[in-house]
């Protein structure tokens, strides 16, 4: 193929994307966040209580007092979520975030049940699986802790490489994971990945902690999804569940703003934590807790109430694919344009250019009114270094939103491939 029919190709793209910069709305597909219809499914919440403010053991959920670990009704629903026992369950308030970086703070400065604090020690390293949660970075970063990059395999990461990782850097305090529908790979774990993982402590430094941030436990769209071996029993077995701290909540089940987050560990750990969390509250919101008990009541609860969430996740997650699919076909001479993975459960789609494009398409896209989140904020130091990924993350937008903001980021990424190859060819 002659070198003016590429230039052919992109005079065509370029005068179509000068039309598309005149689009009147700004669109946008950075947030993993539930749309207006999704969180109104839960409207219930409010008022769900009625006059009936009280908890099972009778007390006034209005008042101050309870266990700093929760109301027992709460662990006993999140210990289902979590699959893990309630006595080894913490809950919180709205956002399980903060518990994590509550949890990280308590490592470095108190330590783990019959552990040094990490601060103790002049180097504390934590292993980042990549792509990854941008926040989850940020945090580390804020904290000083260095990260360390993994990448995430289709079942996990090479847990050869990390078990070997941990043994020989005494250093290496932690990992960080988002075991299904991975923030932002979409990838469930497999059996095998669990229970390696929950051998890690034995070979990683006396302080070395398992973040097991399952953000998206319940969130699958479509039928037989993979299922994530629970972890907890594993590390039970293995003598590991005090050097394991789980994370979850209702952020994407029922209000985003005004959830329930959770956590779990060893008991002996949770107590230690609780103590140190005692501190910092006079105790979490129990009617916001109460409220979701009386709402979910259970996992069924759960399940159902997710059953209703995945009809327009899926619709979104299927109309962004298919644009994919029917526009970036691969061309003719050159190839592909990219590639990204279908996912099944989880808030975003993993998209990938040809190596140094990412941040020109996140760039052009701008210009055509269509916002994504920065290039390199799925690494740690925002440093991709090969500038290739993109986080897509279509369940906040409209569906007919959705189609021109693909179409668009679609364009963008051929056009920015064509003009890569008149360069390079
Ligand atoms: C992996 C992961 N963890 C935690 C959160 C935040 O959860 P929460 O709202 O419970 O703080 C998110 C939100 O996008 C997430 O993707």
């Amino acid at each position: 193929m002659s070198i003016q029919l590429l230039h052919d190709e992109e005079s065509a793209l370029s005068a179509q994307y000068e039309k598309l910069t005149q689009q009147p709305l700004m669109l946008n597909l950075t947030r993993g966040k539930p749309s207006d219809d999704q969180v109104a499914l839960s409207s219930e919440l409010d008022g769900i209580l009625g006059d009936d403010y009280f908890a099972q053991d009778g007390s006034d959920t209005r008042n101050y007092g309870g266990d700093i670990c929760g109301l027992p009704e709460a662990q006993q629903l999140f210990a289902e979520l979590l699959d893990c026992r309630a006595d080894e369950v913490l809950v919180g308030d709205n956002s399980s975030l903060t518990l994590f970086y509550q949890v990280l703070l308590f490592c470095r400065d108190v330590g783990l049940v019959n552990a040094q604090p990490w601060r103790s020690e002049k180097n504390y390293k934590m292993i980042c699986l990549v792509p990854g949660y941008d926040r989850h970075f940020s945090i580390c970063e804020q904290l000083g802790i260095e990260m360390l990059n993994m990448p995430m395999g289709d079942t996990g990461p090479d847990m050869d490489a990390v078990t070997q990782m941990v043994q020989d850097d005494q250093t290496i305090k932690g990992i960080i994971a988002v075991p299904r529908f991975s923030n932002p790979s979409g990838v469930t774990f497999d059996d095998a990945t669990v229970r390696r993982f929950a051998e890690l402590p034995k070979v990683a430094a006396d302080n070395f902690c398992i973040f097991w941030d399952n953000a998206y436990a319940v969130h699958h769209f479509v039928d037989y999804a993979p299922l994530l071996l629970p972890l907890m029993d594993e590390c039970r077995q293995q003598g590991t569940a005090e050097r394991t701290f789980m994370f979850a909540s209702t952020s994407k089940m029922t209000f985003a703003g005004a959830g329930v987050g959770c956590l779990a560990t060893g008991s002996a750990n949770l107590a230690q934590f609780a103590a140190y969390r005692q501190l910092m509250t006079v105790g979490p919101d129990k009617i916001n807790q109460l409220r979701h008990v009386r709402l979910l009541k259970n996992k069924s609860g759960i399940l159902a109430l997710m059953q209703r969430h995945a009809v327009p996740i899926k619709a979104k997650f299927d109309e962004t694919c298919n644009i994919l699919a029917t526009q970036l076909q691969p061309h003719p001479h050159y190839g592909a344009y990219g590639s990204w993975n279908p996912v099944q459960g989880g808030y975003f789609i993993s998209f990938y250019t040809r190596k140094g494009l990412a941040a020109q398409v996140i760039e052009l896209a701008k210009g055509a009114r269509v916002k994504l989140t920065p290039a390199g904020s799925a690494f740690p130091y925002r440093r991709d270094c090969e500038d290739v990924h993109i986080r897509i993350a279509p369940t906040f937008p409209r569906l007919e939103d959705i189609s021109t903001a693909m179409n668009t980021f679609a364009l963008c990424v051929k056009l920015a491939t064509i003009r890569q190859w008149i360069h390079t060819l």
